[in-house]
């Protein structure tokens, strides 16, 4: 039908007729928060390249996490700052079963059981190179590193963990850290695999936050070409194959294409992480005054789950969930 007998407008004349016809909606339930957890007491640091976004120390950590389930929030995601003198090329700190990451996990598992907790399983933040694997030679190992990746895996589960969540982009970690799972009895804990996950500029921010800088290189021969989406395709379809309960796309805002082509081609909830770089755009943005905070980060995030994502991770998860509950 054409005009004048098909107008769109008139799906959008009054406020009551554009609620009957919205297509997608953002809950509380969409999202994941992303937490910063670093040594020491009685720490709240604002990350200088991450307004109103903060590290916490174990003690303070128990107040964000009250308000994070008062606000109807379901689930973290958990990033440690590794102190330098813990640092290695094999991830030693990362195995210790009364590292950071796992008394943080015992803490909320204490505080909020029902509080759904997902960790981060690479070794960047653990690594004297700054890298996601062991290093030798300038180049990063793949299959050793799982080995750790493996037993990192069953040390976030023995602490507490709902799913583990690795970031490292390693060939074939997936059915390796199911297998490790499996044979240590933890079965429940699931898998959200960074599946695709791009080689991008955008997690400058994020490195601050945890000092996690590559010291030499780029992360180019694990992370993903921008320029790429079959690829993409690819490393999804064989992370579902391998196992993965929930596969990732990062980052989100620059990669809406990847998102929707995940979500046409798996039957396994799609999660996006709309990462620290995209949420420091915003802020500096609306510092300025050259754009509405609350505006950019709405249409951001309806932006992302109409693209496909079923879940979101991203720093404006409480605020979001704030604005939304009003
Ligand atoms: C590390 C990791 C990174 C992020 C999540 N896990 C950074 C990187 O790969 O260098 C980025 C998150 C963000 O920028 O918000 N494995």
């Amino acid at each position: 039908m054409t005009f004048p007998y098909s107008r769109g407008r008139r799906l959008r004349y009054t406020d009551s007729i554009r609620a009957l016809s919205q297509e997608n909606f953002l809950t509380a339930n969409d999202f994941l928060v992303p937490l910063f957890v670093t040594e020491g007491e009685n720490i709240k640091e604002e990350i200088p390249s991450m307004p109103n976004y903060y590290r916490f120390s174990l003690d303070t950590l128990e107040a964000e996490i009250r308000e994070i389930v008062s606000l109807g929030l379901k689930s973290v995601l958990i990033f440690v700052k590794v102190p330098d003198d813990l640092k290695d090329n094999i991830g030693t700190e990362a195995l210790n079963n009364d590292g950071l990451m796992q008394r943080t996990v015992r803490l909320i598992k204490e505080i909020a059981p029902e509080l759904i907790v997902m960790t981060d399983v690479a070794l960047d933040p653990y690594s004297s190179y700054g890298h996601d694997g062991i290093v030798d030679n300038g180049e990063i190992l793949n299959d050793p590193t799982v080995e750790v990746l493996q037993k990192m895996s069953v040390s976030h589960a023995e602490a507490g963990a709902d799913f583990v969540a690795p970031s490292d982009m390693m060939d074939g970690r997936i059915l390796k850290i199911r297998e490790a799972l499996e044979e240590a009895g933890y079965y429940k804990t699931g898998i959200m695999a960074y599946s695709a996950k791009y080689a991008s500029c955008f997690y400058g921010p994020f490195r601050d936050a945890l000092d996690s800088a590559p010291g030499f290189g780029d992360k180019k021969t694990y992370q993903m070409n921008p320029a790429n989406s079959d690829e993409a395709l690819r490393e999804i379809l064989s992370d579902v194959d391998e196992g993965a309960d929930i596969v990732m796309v990062k980052p989100a805002h620059a990669y809406l294409d990847i998102i929707k082509l995940a979500k046409e081609n798996v039957l396994v909830p799609v999660s996006a992480y709309h990462v620290s770089g995209e949420y420091s755009m915003i802020k500096a943005a609306a510092a300025k005054g050259w754009l509405n905070e609350e505006e950019a980060m709405m249409e951001t995030l309806i932006s992302i789950k109409r693209a496909g994502a079923d879940l979101i991770a991203t720093y404006f998860a409480k605020d979001a969930a704030k604005l939304l509950a009003k």
